[in-house]
């Protein structure tokens, strides 16, 4: 059984200098929570402009905000004319957060309209564009804001969950909004520390699948059959695929704790379990559906028990010698090849104990040949190399057996020359 590698990944560059951020702050019971994002941010040095709408200010007071913002509070485009504060603001933004952004500010964001100081100051701004949606489930799902949101998206807009949880009805489902500081993560990382450093967003509007950790194949209730996957390859591929505009689905099998932590706080990303090969199948066919690209960077256990013991099996039953009979696995990245769409980019990884590059490279175009994948990524691992490391030596062939891209370095490196080679093949 061969298992995919796995390393950590940086998460992309918090900016660390000092930014211009202007908050806007819808009217709802959520604006609250907007107080701490606010905080946040200005104990995180920078340097804070909040614009509520009118409503806003019916739930949080304008003397609150400045007092944490530590900067004077509009809501008029009427107000400061002579400095043109309507386009000003926006114009020295580095970062613009709304939150929460309701289903009305949605829609005014998604088609530009601008009767008040918040859409006027997001026209006039080119900084990166950060929403947190929260309202009923009901308004959420509503189908005018479900278009809304995916033009806000496909303009590479980032949107921040709503998260599933207990709503002010008493009612529960997605529509909560985020964790301030979940919020205030995601909008920072938007934020590149330089603007060259900044990657592009050329997965903007694209849906992005990645498998990532190793599948756990049950022997009895308390045992299984696993692999030494930890899920941060897949993880790197999650956060780069979003720094660049994707929206993510993650089917994690088994990762390890710290990289089930970091994938939920990543903005964008909708996280499904799939702890067996068959789950992941089942997982990973439905959402290539409606994806764009799919990235098979878990490690698939190649066989699984021929059954499962109801209970846990006993060492007087078994005796010195216990014989259990494996049967191989679906193969998910095969059946994804077999049912590819026109135009959808299947990724597959290969882990390889090889001795050499040439051996590497003979043996990964032998996999392609088996299972013609569009892109293969070549890893070596071995006892010490790949699994749970933070470097990774990466090939990645194309559909021929070309070699069209190669990383050395972080998770994060063949992140990216992985999602270079799939942004070529999108055209
Ligand atoms: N994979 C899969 N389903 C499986 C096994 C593997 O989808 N049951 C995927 C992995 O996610 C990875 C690729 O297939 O993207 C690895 O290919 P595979 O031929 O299974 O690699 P090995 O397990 O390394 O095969 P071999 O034993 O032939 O080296």
């Amino acid at each position: 059984m061969t298992d995919t590698a796995d390393s950590p990944a940086a998460s992309p560059a918090p900016a660390d200098r000092r930014l211009t951020v202007v908050v806007g702050i819808c009217g709802g019971i959520a604006a609250y929570k907007a107080v701490s994002v606010v905080r946040e941010l200005v104990l995180r040095g920078h340097d804070v402009h909040v614009v509520p709408t009118e409503a806003a200010l019916r739930f949080v007071g304008a003397p609150t905000l400045e007092a944490i913002s530590r900067n004077p509070v509009h809501t008029s485009v009427f107000d400061d004319v002579a400095q043109v504060r309507h386009v000003a603001l926006g114009q020295q933004a580095d970062l613009v957060v709304v939150a929460p952004a309701t289903a009305h500010t949605l829609a005014k964001l998604a088609h530009g309209l601008s009767d008040d100081l918040l859409g006027t100051t997001v026209l006039a701004s080119t900084a990166p564009l950060v929403v947190a949606p929260a309202m009923h489930t009901q308004m959420w799902q509503a189908a005018s804001t479900v278009d809304n949101v995916a033009l806000l998206r496909s303009r590479g807009v980032l949107v921040v969950g709503p998260d599933d949880g207990p709503l002010t009805g008493g009612d529960s489902g997605p529509g909560r909004l985020s964790e301030p500081d979940v919020i205030v993560d995601a909008a920072l990382a938007a934020v590149a520390a330089s603007p060259e450093e900044a990657p592009a967003r050329d997965l903007a509007g694209r849906v992005v699948v990645v498998t990532a950790g190793g599948t756990r194949e049950p022997i009895d209730p308390v045992r299984w059959i696993g692999n030494r996957s930890s899920g941060k390859q897949g993880l790197a591929i999650a956060q780069a695929a979003t720094a660049r505009g994707a929206r993510v689905v993650f089917v994690a099998a088994h990762v390890d704790d710290d990289v089930a932590a970091a994938v939920r706080r990543l903005p964008g990303v909708e996280v499904r379990p799939a702890p067996t090969a068959a789950d992941l199948d089942a997982v990973t066919t439905a959402a290539a559906e409606t994806a764009d690209v799919v990235v098979m960077a878990a490690a698939v256990a190649d066989w699984a028990p021929a059954s499962v013991s109801p209970s846990k099996l006993k060492k007087d039953d078994a005796g010195d010698r216990l014989a259990l009979e494996l049967v191989r696995t679906v193969d998910v990245l095969a059946g994804l090849v077999e049912r590819r769409r026109p135009g959808q980019v299947v990724v597959g990884f290969a882990a390889e104990t090889s001795t050499g590059r040439d051996d590497l490279l003979a043996l990964g175009r032998r996999k392609l040949a088996r299972k013609p994948a569009d892109l293969l990524v070549l890893n070596q691992v071995g006892w010490t190399e790949g699994f749970g490391r933070d470097e990774s030596v990466a090939v990645v062939l194309g559909r021929g057996g070309d070699v069209v891209g190669e990383s050395s370095g972080t998770k994060s490196d063949t992140a990216h020359a992985l999602l270079d080679a799939v942004v070529r093949l999108l055209g």
